[in-house]
């Protein structure tokens, strides 16, 4: 059987690193993107190669829709087509709504939002033709409950989950499936940026599991949505967020 190619979006580190690593696992050939201008792609590749994953990465600035159709050009060109997009790349700015400017909105939306069509667009004609496919929006706890310091953030992360819900309702019939995840608190470098007092005091008392997620119970979830057998799971938002949010 030829592999499946899955292409994680912002692959490198955090959430991304294992979701790349359990669909390779899997089987999958894996790709994932990089900011052009990165030059700490190649580091990453070489330590993944020692690890045994043989991953390929394209530069990509998912903000920008011409250079997403260069990137998935480049990828069905070398790897071949894409079957599994995990539009995993985002960011975070976050400070209370008076601080907020413009910029720090627009940054938000463009990396956390627009990607997602940016991306999305440039694979699904093929995905339909083909029969076969899987689109996994990352979005987080934060976009369904709101979060203090994140309007940019929850507002991107919401939009996300509409998005999934208008786009599984279109390719239903043709074998795509598109959904949307929403990680609570994971133990990566994105958490660990929050102050140590806001999360010991504002953030960890909320989540009953009483610990942050690992990058792997993620990884695991997406692998599922990613497969065969969850064909008739399509326009979803699972929370996967130690029951911090009982949405
Ligand atoms: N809930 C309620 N009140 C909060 C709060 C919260 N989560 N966070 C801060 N506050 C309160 C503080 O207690 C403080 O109150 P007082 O003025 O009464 O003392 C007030 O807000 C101001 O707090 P700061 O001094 O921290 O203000 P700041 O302007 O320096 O920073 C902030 C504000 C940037 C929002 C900072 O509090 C922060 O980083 N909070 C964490 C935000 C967060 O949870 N981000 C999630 C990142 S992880 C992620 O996004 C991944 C994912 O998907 C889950």
């Amino acid at each position: 059987m030829t592999k499946r190619v899955a292409l994680v979006t912002g692959g490198m580190g955090g959430l991304g690193e294992a979701i790349c690593i359990k669909l390779a696992e899997l089987g999958d050939a894996v790709v994932t993107t990089y900011s052009p201008g990165n030059t700490k792609y190649r580091e990453w590749l070489s330590t993944m190669n020692n690890m045994g994953y043989g991953f390929r990465a394209f530069p990509c600035d998912v903000t920008d829709f011409d250079s997403a159709h260069a990137c998935i050009e480049a990828v069905t060109k070398e790897v071949g087509p894409i079957d599994v997009l995990v539009n995993n790349a985002g960011i975070t700015r976050d400070m209370t709504f008076k601080k907020m400017t413009k910029d720090d909105w627009d940054a938000v939306i463009h990396t956390n939002l627009d990607s997602v069509f940016n991306m999305t667009k440039q694979v699904m004609d093929g995905m339909v033709e083909r029969k076969w496919g899987r689109v996994i929006n990352v979005a987080s706890v934060n976009g369904q409950k709101g979060a203090f310091g994140q309007t940019n953030y929850s507002a991107a992360k919401a939009g996300m989950h509409g998005f999934t819900k208008a786009l599984a309702l279109e390719v239903a019939k043709r074998g795509v499936t598109v959904n949307t995840i929403s990680p609570g608190y994971i133990g990566t470098k994105m958490v660990t940026a929050i102050p140590q007092e806001i999360l010991d005091s504002k953030i960890l008392p909320q989540i009953p599991v009483s610990r942050l997620g690992k990058p792997e119970e993620i990884a695991g979830l997406v692998a599922y949505l990613a497969s065969e057998e969850a064909a008739f799971l399509t326009g979803a938002n699972i929370s996967i967020n130690g029951g911090q949010h009982m949405y």
